[in-house]
């Protein structure tokens, strides 16, 4: 297991390179913008934990709710003895309730592009599943997957991918995505996927400008990050969070506005900011189950069942890899 987890330290100069760049892609576009996925250094990930613990962010408990009430349901359509692979390292909660629910997984895999979120997610999970064979793989779930055979037979593949960090991706993403399942799992396996629901204007943003203004401090991070990264000079007063519900495209958009004109300085280049220019950093997409449904079928996915909360605000869903008259 130790091979694929070390990382050598050219590897991460060209990590730093290729970060690099993308910044300057994003800071030379028009409007400018910048992946989510530069939230996540140590600090963003544990701003991140506690947004899922603001009153306001209804959706972890939400779904965690969903995973205890449904566990048994969701148990019998998984099967004994599948192999779960996650989408990102599940160190948490929801990971430790599917597969406690679950009757003997054959093996867990986790796909996770951090080598150092993977070894510390796996801490946990070897503690408390000491006889569960476990085959991490460092990797991008975006894109097509080799995973390692396991010595445990499975009897399908089953991707476990919660939290809707799907919403994360716009629609071609998200289809890449959902893609990449469906040639992970093939005919005889399915996906649990976790999305958030359409619901009204004020409770969706909300979720995404808490009163204590922990989300706003997490979007903030993202400068902290980059400057430690990649050496941007961001200054963080000069910049506020903004996150909108555009209710046509169904999604929380979030942008970094800036406050002043100002200029940012990357590797010896200058990107200018006008005051009030609103840099995108995040959509956070929210569907409607008929919505999903015709998402999925693009990627040859069928929906066969739909888990949701009293208030329908969340769902878990299972799409399967054969589709009724197509495969056999
Ligand atoms: C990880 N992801 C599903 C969160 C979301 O709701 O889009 C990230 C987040 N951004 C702001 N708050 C939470």
């Amino acid at each position: 297991m130790n091979a694929i987890l070390l990382q050598s330290a050219t590897d991460q100069l060209d990590d730093v390179g290729s970060m690099a760049s993308e910044v300057a892609k994003g800071l030379s576009a028009s409007p400018k913008q910048l992946p989510s996925k530069f939230f996540y250094d140590a600090e963003g990930s544990r701003l991140f934990e506690e947004i899922c613990r603001q009153p306001e962010y209804y959706l972890t408990r939400t779904e965690i709710g969903i995973l205890v009430r449904f566990g048994g349901d969701i148990a019998r359509v998984v099967g004994p003895h599948s192999r779960i692979v996650e989408f990102g390292s599940g160190s948490g909660v929801k990971t430790r309730l599917l597969i406690r629910s679950l009757a003997e997984p054959a093996v867990y895999a986790p796909v996770e592009i951090s080598p150092d979120a993977l070894k510390e997610s796996l801490v946990a999970l070897r503690r408390e599943f000491p006889g569960l064979p476990i085959t991490p793989v460092v990797g991008d779930f975006t894109q097509p997957l080799r995973l390692p055979v396991s010595s445990s037979i499975a009897r399908r593949t089953v991707v476990f991918f919660p939290g809707s960090t799907i919403g994360n991706f716009d629609k071609a993403g998200a289809l890449r995505v959902l893609r990449n399942i469906r040639g992970t799992v093939g005919s005889t396996g399915g996906a649990l996927v976790g999305i958030d629901l359409r619901k009204d204007v004020a409770q969706t943003e909300a979720a995404y400008n808490d009163a204590a203004g922990v989300t706003a401090r997490f979007t903030l991070n993202m400068l902290a990050h980059l400057n430690t990264a990649v050496g941007t000079d961001f200054d963080l007063t000069r910049f506020a969070h903004r996150a909108r519900y555009n209710v046509a495209a169904g999604r929380i958009e979030t942008y970094l506005i800036s406050l002043d004109d100002q200029t940012v300085l990357l590797q010896g280049a200058t990107y200018k900011f006008k005051r009030d220019e609103a840099m995108l950093v995040e959509y956070s997409h929210k569907y409607t189950i008929g919505e999903f449904e015709a998402l999925a079928a693009r990627a040859a996915l069928s929906l066969r069942n739909v888990w949701t909360d009293d208030l329908k605000r969340f769902a878990i869903v299972y799409l399967s890899g054969k589709r009724p008259g197509v495969d056999a």
